[in-house]
């Protein structure tokens, strides 16, 4: 089982989507171990986005992620990063797959509506520093009707 960090964006929210988006991710089939709606700091929101602190969009990006609130998730599955990141489609909606997440709601590069790990290193990192150690273990009785093995 892998746990992956996934964030609906401030964006995803502004929009009233909230429902439709975590709704894919429970209908699924995965597991809702950790969520939390906040407002970021900046502060958080740099250390999340480290990566890109070089990139000229990186300024934008901070701006943006801490305008309003997330709704942070943690989602545990089988192969749950690579599961949660075609869920969600690629980065620029106006290429991402139709039925994906951002295929389906999303016309923009920097509003994509949310975010997901993209390996299980970075799941570690980014589950850490939303949740700490304050992710739920609790037992999902429908997983014997998800998984044959
Ligand atoms: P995310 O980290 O948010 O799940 O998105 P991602 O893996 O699909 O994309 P990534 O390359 O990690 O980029 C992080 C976020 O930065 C914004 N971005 N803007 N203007 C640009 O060229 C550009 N490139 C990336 C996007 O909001 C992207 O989600
Ligand atoms: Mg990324």
């Amino acid at each position: 089982m892998q746990t992956t960090y996934v964030m609906i964006k401030p964006d995803g929210v502004q929009r009233g989507l909230i429902g439709e988006i975590i709704g894919r991710f429970e209908r699924k089939g995965l597991q809702l171990v950790g969520m939390k709606s906040i407002i970021p700091s900046e502060e958080i929101a740099r250390e999340h986005y480290a990566v890109h602190s070089e990139r000229p969009f990186f300024p934008g990006l901070i701006k943006f992620v801490t305008s309003g609130p997330v709704v942070c998730m943690a989602w545990r599955g089988v192969e749950a990063i690579k599961v949660a990141r075609n869920l969600i489609g690629s980065t620029n909606g106006r290429e991402a797959a139709p039925g994906t997440i951002r295929g389906d709601f999303g016309m923009d590069m920097g509003f994509n509506m949310i975010h997901g790990s993209d390996a299980p290193e970075t799941a570690e990192f980014e589950l850490n520093l939303w949740f700490g150690d304050s992710l739920m273990e609790w037992n999902q009785d429908s997983i014997n009707w998800v998984y044959e093995g």
